[in-house]
């Protein structure tokens, strides 16, 4: 595999960034003589040569340079080329930047504080942005509402109310962010970089570097790891620049210092959760409100806090809600995506509140939560009708094969459960698929290969719906010049949008090869159908190479082309303030079960066992699945005990993969998967999206199994033993 970071080109340059070493401080002074005279410099960019564009299409994203203020720190204020990375970064050093500090705010309780320092006084240039906020720091509002929740509240047998934290995480790609930029004598921009969305990036750098998006071409050689941290534009944007600048090829990758401070996390939320229940413990009525920290600039934080009442809905009957969910400005990093943006923090949460009541109201935990959860036909959290439910089913089994009946089989010891929804983000694929002279078929897909096996899946699809073996096909792609459109790798929708486009264009080639037999053979085209590299019918077995090199000798060809186009997502505005909630399409449904024990000493976590069962719809490859479990199980474990990007006064303490902990090969239980399969209506042979729910309940069962282990009640992650004991 080539990475992004292997591509050397003749001549090539390195750039760095220099950052901004403070929190919030106006810029007095940015000199780059100095450094543009040191030996083996190449080029300087500042924000003086990037057009004032917003570019992004609904929030307002991270700029590419500070221009007079920085609001971070981490905040890119200048690039430079130079013959060698060192070189590069000696200029940095040689910048002269002079800060005057401002007030700043670090947490998103303190920036609502009507004298908080407001890190975008000049509401008026956002205009044209609807969905934001324009009051404060609150960057976007989103609300859900129905039902009478006072009523249920003075009508309640119990009212719980709790206060969770979480904060932010790194996404834990290994690999950097890195870009390869090469303009063409004509204008024309390639870009080789590690971008989860080559198509979104395309359009981004278009704006950055204002030039039409027909000049620029993105390329996605293969990606260590992306988990969301790589949707928005990372550093392809200097290494353009500076290529244009220079007249020669760039190359600019991060260091993982950069990563801590200055990538997209994900970001830090507050919860509070107030939840009314009956003596059976039903429930009656929630109201939650969601301060969700989008760092210094928007980029998804208004998704994801929209996102975030969804799960904090959970897959539970609620007759009445009242939800909202603000995304706040700090002088924080401007975090991003991570995994099921939202989900962990909101889960952890439900999940956690849902554990206290069991305990007091002396019921069971799987059976309160049996005894709330959603069924099918029940209204989703948008309005939706929910199809495919499987929650009950999932809980379950993950308790059965835990063992939940001895929940706290020894001292110390204890079991936890959690269960959860998720959406597969739906998103246009197009596919262009050629059966070559030989039989083998060539799946062209826009989409990136994140390492998830999507596109396997995808192969698989197509493979199957043809006739051939999954060695017969060869997946192309990634490339904005070569390949269809498609909306990227993210939301848990690769295998299902592009499977889902991989049997569009099967079926016409399915067509084709049966006409083709049919005019061979004199019988009827419906009497032909595909199986092991043939086409079969009639007594007749003719090799689909047979006819795919007749076809083109005779001046025909096996091609075609399919498409999956998102369904326009019929979400009830009237819920939502700003911000739309994004539908639940193919919901999914899973549990997670887990039985550990802590050191009373030292409050040190060991887990015994992990069960996750999940509704995947139908399991195209179970193997690549289970591989996203016990990824996503491990990426939660992360989360849950002890991955945490520590700040004090607004600067990162630890910067590196020594202090940031996250888990390895010896934190990690063997994760044990059940694949449910409930088909959804809409995903390939009633696929669901897959990749993005395995992290979800990781910190909640974790929880939930301390509380049953020790008694205490952990609520702010990451639960570092120091919490426990
Ligand atoms: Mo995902 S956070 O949609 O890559």
């Amino acid at each position: 595999m080539v990475y992004a970071a292997d591509f050397a080109l003749p001549g090539m340059l390195h750039g760095k960034v220099l950052r901004s070493p403070l929190p919030h401080a106006r810029i007095r002074r940015l000199d780059v003589a100095a450094a543009r005279a040191m030996a083996g410099v190449r080029g300087i960019v500042t924000a003086a040569d990037v057009p004032a564009v917003r570019y992004g299409t609904a929030v307002r994203d991270t700029p590419v340079f500070a221009t007079d203020r920085v609001l971070f720190q981490g905040q890119a204020v200048a690039a430079v080329a130079a013959t060698t990375p060192e070189i590069a970064e000696a200029a940095c050093r040689a910048i002269a930047l002079e800060l005057d500090p401002l007030p700043a705010v670090f947490d998103a309780e303190a920036a609502l504080a009507p004298d908080a320092p407001l890190l975008h006084p000049d509401w008026a240039s956002y205009a044209a942005l609807p969905v934001l906020a324009r009051e404060g720091n609150i960057a976007a509002r989103a609300r859900m509402r129905h039902g009478d929740v006072e009523a249920a509240f003075a009508s309640a047998h119990r009212i719980y109310e709790h206060r969770f934290a979480t904060p932010l995480q790194h996404p834990g790609y290994t690999e950097p962010r890195a870009a390869v930029a090469a303009w063409e004598g004509d204008g024309r921009l390639t870009v080789w970089c590690n971008t989860q969305l080559p198509f979104d990036m395309q359009a981004v750098l278009a704006e950055i570097l204002d030039i039409p998006s027909g000049r620029v071409r993105v390329v996605v050689p293969g990606i260590g790891g992306g988990f969301g941290g790589k949707l928005r534009v990372g550093v392809e944007h200097y290494a353009a620049l500076l290529a244009r600048r220079t007249g020669r090829p760039v190359k600019v990758m991060t260091t993982t210092e950069e990563e801590l401070t200055a990538a997209y996390p994900r970001q830090a939320t507050t919860i509070t959760l107030r939840t009314a229940v009956d003596r059976e413990g039903r429930l009656l009525a929630r109201q939650g409100r969601v301060l969700l920290e989008c760092g210094a600039f928007a980029n998804s934080g208004p998704g994801s806090a929209a996102i975030c009442m969804q799960i904090l809905v959970g897959p539970y009957r609620t007759p009445a809600l009242d939800l909202e969910s603000l995304a706040v400005y700090t002088n924080r990093v401007a975090a991003g995506s991570f995994r099921a943006p939202a989900g962990p923090m909101a889960n952890f949460a439900v999940e956690s509140q849902m554990d206290i009541i069991a305990e007091d109201l002396g019921m069971d935990p799987l059976d309160l939560r049996l005894r709330n959860v959603v069924r099918e036909g029940d209204l989703g959290p948008a309005g939706e009708a929910l199809a495919g439910v499987s929650v009950a089913e999932c809980l379950e089994r993950a308790a059965e094969a835990i063992g939940w009946r001895e929940r706290r089989p020894a001292p110390n010891r204890g079991k936890g459960l959690a269960c959860s929804w998720w959406m597969t983000t739906g998103g246009s694929s197009g596919v262009f698929v050629r059966l070559a002279p030989d039989g083998t078929a060539t799946l062209v897909s826009g989409a990136v290969e994140i390492g998830t096996g999507a596109l396997t899946g995808a192969a698989q699809v197509l493979a199957e719906e043809l006739g051939l073996e999954l060695e017969d096909v060869r997946v192309a792609g990634a490339d904005t010049r070569d390949a269809p459109f498609d909306y990227g790798a993210q939301g848990s929708r690769t295998a299902f949008s592009v499977g889902n486009a991989a049997r569009v264009a099967a079926a016409e080639l399915r067509r084709q090869l049966c006409a083709l037999a049919a005019r061979r053979t004199g019988l009827p085209q419906e009497a032909f159908r595909l199986e092991r590299r043939a086409v079969v019918g009639g007594g007749h077995r003719i090799p689909i190479a047979d006819l795919a090199r007749e076809s083109q000798l005779s001046g025909g060809g096996l091609i075609a082309h399919g498409t999956y186009i998102n369904p326009a997502p019929p979400y009830d505005p009237t819920r939502v303030e700003n911000h739309p909630l994004p539908v639940f399409n193919a919901p999914s449904f899973h549990a997670h079960a887990v039985d550990l024990s802590v050191d009373p000493g030292t409050g040190e976590v060991t887990i015994h066992d992990y069960v996750v069962a999940q509704d995947v719809g139908f399991a195209i490859n179970p193997t690549w699945i289970e591989g996203q479990i016990e990824g996503g199980v491990a990426q939660g474990i992360g989360e849950a005990l002890s991955e945490e990007i520590v700040y004090r006064e607004g600067r990162v303490l630890n910067a590196n993969l020594t202090d940031y902990k996250m888990p390895t090969a010896q934190d990690v239980p063997r994760v044990r998967s059940i694949l449910v399969e409930c088909p959804s209506a809409a995903g390939p042979y009633g696929a669901k999206g897959v990749g993005e729910p395995p992290c979800i309940e990781p910190p909640a069962a974790i929880a939930n199994a301390i509380a049953a282990a020790t008694g205490r009640r952990v609520f702010s992650l990451p639960m570092t033993a120091e919490k426990i004991v």
